[in-house]
């Protein structure tokens, strides 16, 4: 009997570790028309191990819900986007995911969500029910800077259980990316009631002209991370206009962040259907990641390049192979203007905060 009983236990164990999601799949968020989403992100997640699925933000209400039931966590990148404009597609979706994530933990049911960049911009816009939580005007374009970390910082989820040395980078070298305009001011956050009461701030910065933003956070009692700055450029963006940290601390830096929020997914037990990951998207454009390789900008044919699908983009060695000529075309370089145009654009063109994935351009596919 003590012998069965102990066989049962050791099943039950056995059981519960399996339903979560050890190879989990997180859905990225599109944006823009025609949808894309920045290659960087994908192979970002991957590094830890995850599957990336493409959530399009054009896409049904029927389609987003069956996803949310099937992923393991969501990711909205950065970009640009209008987030005062709650009937926006972008948003539509971005706050279907976010209220879904919050019902779901509220049930038991662990559903993680990150924002970077334009992603920590709109939890903010999300949470405190605000656009104007958001101020322009931030001079912090190609910035890479090191955390003011708050005294919440060492505590937190997020970075509390991080190696020292690279806790103490974080602090000490410019290892954080920052390419936005707008951002949410630390008193704003602190007189905000919805802000407060959601989210702990973790770090805040300053802009070149001492302004100062919150740049990183996460919720007190839900797994909900926003970063303003972009942690997947230390590994995989290497545009030459760009002054993108690639130190051994800055890689660190990324890595670490990639495993806490994959891990974080692999304690959802959602199941993607393993078919479905196969099934080519239609109406996605994948933006590509400027190599290490072809950050001189050498002009290139466009026809040489792979089209990317679904099938593609979901496994390392595909993704490799389909997009790693992910050379810059210069008659895209109007479309998608690099971070130096962007700089000097108008300041109500909203659509291109966060910009710089991809270096500014674009493959169309
Ligand atoms: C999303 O937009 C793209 C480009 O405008 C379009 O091709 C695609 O059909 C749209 N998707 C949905 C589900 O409406
Ligand atoms: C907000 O977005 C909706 C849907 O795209 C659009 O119909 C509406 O005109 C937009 N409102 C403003 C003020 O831009
Ligand atoms: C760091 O943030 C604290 C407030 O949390 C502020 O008092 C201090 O001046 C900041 N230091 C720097 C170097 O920005
Ligand atoms: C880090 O960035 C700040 C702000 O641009 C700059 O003042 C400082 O010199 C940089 N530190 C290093 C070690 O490059
Ligand atoms: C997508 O990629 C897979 C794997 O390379 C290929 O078999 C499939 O034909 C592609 N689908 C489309 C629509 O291009």
């Amino acid at each position: 009997m003590a012998g069965g009983s102990r066989v049962a236990v050791i099943l039950a164990v056995v059981v519960v570790a399996t339903a979560w999601a050890s190879n989990p799949v997180i859905g990225i968020l599109s944006q823009s028309d025609p949808p894309y989403i920045a290659a960087s992100y994908v192979k970002y997640l991957e590094s830890a191990g995850a599957r990336v699925v493409p959530v399009l933000h054009n896409d049904t209400a029927d389609r987003h819900a069956q996803l949310f039931s099937q992923l393991n966590g969501f990711l909205i990148p950065g970009g640009g986007a209008n987030l005062a404009n709650f009937s926006d597609d972008f948003m539509v979706s971005a706050r279907y995911f976010v209220n879904q994530a919050i019902q779901a933990n509220t049930g038991g049911d662990f559903f993680p969500v990150w924002g970077t960049c334009l992603g920590f911009e709109t939890l903010s816009v999300i949470i405190a029910d605000d656009p104007a939580v958001l101020v322009d005007g931030y001079d912090s374009e190609d910035l890479p800077l090191a955390l003011n970390m708050t005294r919440n910082a060492g505590t937190s989820r997020l970075f509390g259980q991080l190696p020292g040395s690279v806790y103490d980078s974080l602090q000490t070298e410019n290892v954080t990316m920052n390419f936005h305009q707008s951002g949410v001011e630390p008193s704003t956050f602190v007189s905000n009631d919805k802000l407060n009461s959601f989210f702990n701030i973790l770090s805040t910065n300053v802009d070149l002209q001492g302004k100062p933003f919150v740049s990183s956070m996460e919720g007190k009692t839900m797994p909900v991370y926003g970063v303003q700055w972009h942690p997947e450029k230390n590994t995989y963006e290497w545009g030459s206009t760009q002054a993108n940290p690639h130190s051994a601390a800055a890689v660190d830096v990324a890595y670490h962040m990639a495993r806490f929020f994959v891990n974080e997914a692999r304690k959802n037990n959602h199941v993607y259907p393993a078919d479905a990951l196969d099934k080519p998207l239609a109406g996605l454009t994948m933006r590509p990641a400027a190599s290490s390789i072809n950050r001189q900008r050498q002009p290139v044919k466009p026809t040489c390049c792979a089209k990317v699908n679904l099938t593609a983009i979901q496994s390392t060695s595909k993704t490799k192979a389909r997009f790693h000529p992910l050379l810059p075309f210069p008659m895209f370089m109007k479309r998608y203007p690099s971070p130096k145009t962007v700089k000097h654009r108008e300041e109500s063109d909203r659509k291109r905060e966060c910009e710089g994935e991809g270096e500014g351009e674009s493959l169309r596919v």
